[in-house]
C-alpha cells in the first residue's frame, strides 16, 4: 500500500497515517512511504494489503516527540522505520531506549542530526529588510539551507522571538511565512536567496563583536558554524580575517586586564620559575619563555634574556625589552638600542664585551591599531623579575653594573627616585658590586627639545665612559 504524505504538515499527516494504518493492522512491511508525489510502482500493480489483527500504539510520551522529530530528516526510509519501530514498541517486542536495535539506533541518530540541524538554522538565519522601516510591522526576508526539510520543525522559533514583525524564511523545500501573527507554510517556488541590503552591514559589526578571539578554535569554530553554512552569512566572509589577527587581539585583551594579580593568587603563585637543575645562562631560555610570575610573560613574544660573555666584567641593564626585542628575542636591538651602541662606540665601552640585559625580562605593552605601545612595568612586576636579574648577577658575576634608567636603578637598588639627579653616581650593591646609574637611551630618544637632548646625551655618554673603566 502506498501513502502519500504531503510536503506541508507531513509529521501530523505520518501520525494519523500510523494510527489508522495501526488500527487496520496493517504490517510495516506492507506500506511503502513517499512525500509529495507517488512513488512510481515498480512492479506495476500494487499488491494486495495483507491486514492484521488492530495495534493500538502506546508510546511512551519521549519516544513520540524523538520519533517525530526524527521524521524531519532527509532519509526517504525515515517513514517506514518509524512505522515499524512504533508498531514493535506498542506490541512489546523492542523497548523504548534499546540502542542494540540497529533499527532504533538509526532513528536515534537520526534524530540528533535533525535536533543539530534546527539548533543551526536558529542560529544562522540571517534577516534581510524587506519592507518600510517606517511601518508598523517591519518585514525581513531571509534564506536558509538547511541539511534536512526541518522548516516546520524549526519555524515556531521565530516566531517566538520575532513576533513583532512579519518575515519569510525561505529553504529549498518550505517557505516560512508569519504575517500578523500567524504562521503558515508553502512550498518554496525560487530557489534562490533573497537579494543582499544595508542590514547586512548590522550583522557582520554584531558578529565582528561577539567574536572573542582569546576563545578561538578553529576546529570548534568549524564544528559550530560548519562551512557549508558559511555561504549564506554575511558575516562569513570576516571569519579567515578573524582567524588571522585572533593571536593580536587575544593579547590586547589580556594587556587590558588588571596587571597586579589579586593577593590570594599572587600567594599561590610559585615562588621561583622551574629551572632545570644545573640550567646556565645558556639554558633558561625555555624557563624563561614560560616564567608567569607576573602577568605581562601571559601577553609577549618570548622572554628576552640577557646576552654576552658569563664571564663579562660588567653588566648593563637596561628596563625592559621593547617591540623589536620581544619579536627578535634580543635586549637592545631596536631604536634604544641602536642609540647605546652609537654611544658606547663614541665612550670606547665595548658592547660585546658586556653582559646586556632588563630589569624585566618580557615586553609590557598596549595595543594601539597595529602598533604595541609600550608601558613602564609596574613595581610589583619589577620585584617578580628581579629573581630572573638576581640569577645572572650569580652567574655572571660582574666586576661593575650599570643601571640604565629608573627601572633598572629600582630593580638593582632597591630605589627607583630622582634617576636624573642620581645619574653619574655610583652606589654599591647589597653584596658590594658597584653600580653606576645612568639615564636610559630611550629616554634621550623621546626629548623633543634638541638641544637637551644632545645635552643629555653627552652626560650619558661620559656615563658610559665611566663603566668602562670602572670594569676594566
Ligand atoms: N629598552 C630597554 O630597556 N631594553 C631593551 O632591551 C630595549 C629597549
Amino acid at each position: 500500500m502506498q501513502v502519500i504524505l504531503p510536503r506541508i504538515g507531513m509529521v501530523a499527516a505520518w501520525r494519523a497515517e500510523a494510527r489508522r494504518l495501526a488500527a487496520s493492522g496493517v504490517p510495516a512491511e506492507e506500506v511503502r512511504w513517499t512525500v509529495g508525489d507517488p512513488a512510481p510502482d515498480l512492479f506495476g500493480e500494487t499488491p494486495g494489503l495483507r491486514a492484521g489483527q488492530a495495534i493500538e500504539l502506546r508510546l511512551p510520551r519521549e519516544a513520540v516527540e524523538r520519533i517525530e522529530t526524527a521524521l524531519h530528516h532527509s532519509d526517504p526510509e525515515r517513514f517506514a522505520r518509524a512505522y515499524a519501530i512504533v508498531l514493535r514498541l506498542s506490541q512489546g517486542r523492542l523497548r523504548w531506549g534499546d540502542r542494540s536495535d540497529p533499527a532504533l539506533h538509526r532513528l536515534l541518530a537520526q534524530e540528533k542530526a535533525v535536533r543539530r540541524d534546527i539548533h543551526k538554522m536558529h542560529a544562522f538565519v540571517r534577516f534581510r529588510e524587506i519592507g518600510d522601516p517606517a511601518a508598523v510591522r517591519r518585514a525581513f526576508a531571509a534564506w536558509f539551507e538547511p541539511a534536512h526539510p526541518i522548516a516546520e520543525a524549526a519555524a515556531p522559533f521565530f516566531a517566538g522571538r520575532f513576533g513583532d514583525m512579519d518575515w519569510v524564511i525561505a529553504t529549498p523545500h518550505l517557505t516560512a511565512r508569519f504575517e500578523d501573527g500567524a504562521l503558515n507554510f508553502s512550498e518554496t517556488q525560487g530557489k534562490a536567496p533573497p537579494p543582499a541590503d544595508a542590514t547586512e552591514d548590522l550583522w557582520r559589526t554584531y558578529f565582528a563583536n561577539i567574536f572573542n578571539p582569546a576563545r578561538l578554535m578553529v576546529s570548534a569554530m568549524t564544528s559550530e558554524m560548519p562551512r557549508k553554512y558559511w555561504k549564506n552569512l554575511p558575516e562569513a566572509e570576516l571569519i579567515p580575517e578573524l582567524i588571522r589577527t585572533a593571536p593580536e587581539r587575544a593579547m590586547a585583551m589580556q594587556a587590558a586586564m588588571p596587571t597586579e594579580p589579586p593577593t590570594r593568587a599572587a600567594k599561590l603563585r610559585p615562588e621561583r620559575p622551574a629551572l632545570p637543575e644545573g640550567a646556565t645562562l645558556a639554558t633558561m631560555k625555555p624557563a624563561l619563555d614560560a616564567c608567569r610570575r607576573c602577568p605581562i610573560g601571559g601577553c609577549a613574544t618570548q622572554g628576552v634574556a640577557g646576552e654576552g660573555p658569563e664571564t663579562a666584567r660588567l653588566m648593563i641593564v637596561g628596563e625592559q625589552p621593547g617591540d623589536r626585542e620581544d619579536l627578535e628575542g634580543r635586549p637592545f636591538a631596536g631604536p634604544a638600542g641602536q642609540l647605546f651602541d652609537a654611544m658606547a662606540e663614541e665612550a670606547g665601552l665595548d658592547r660585546a664585551a658586556a653582559w646586556v640585559t632588563n630589569a624585566v625580562k618580557h615586553f609590557k605593552f598596549t595595543p594601539r591599531g597595529k602598533r604595541r605601545i609600550h608601558q613602564r612595568p609596574d613595581a610589583g612586576e619589577v620585584e617578580a623579575c628581579r629573581w630572573w636579574l638576581d640569577l645572572e648577577r650569580k652567574l655572571v658575576r660582574p666586576k661593575a653594573v650599570l643601571a640604565m634608567g629608573a627601572t633598572a636603578a629600582f630593580s638593582l637598588t632597591g630605589n627607583g627616585r630622582d634617576i636624573a639627579r642620581r645619574r653619574g653616581t655610583v652606589e654599591t650593591l647589597a653584596d658590594g658590586t658597584p653600580c653606576l646609574l645612568t639615564l636610559h637611551p630611550a629616554h634621550l630618544l623621546r626629548l623633543p627639545d634638541p638641544v637637551l637632548r644632545a645635552e643629555l646625551q653627552a652626560k650619558v655618554t661620559a656615563d658610559l665612559r665611566l663603566a668602562a673603566g670602572l670594569s676594566a
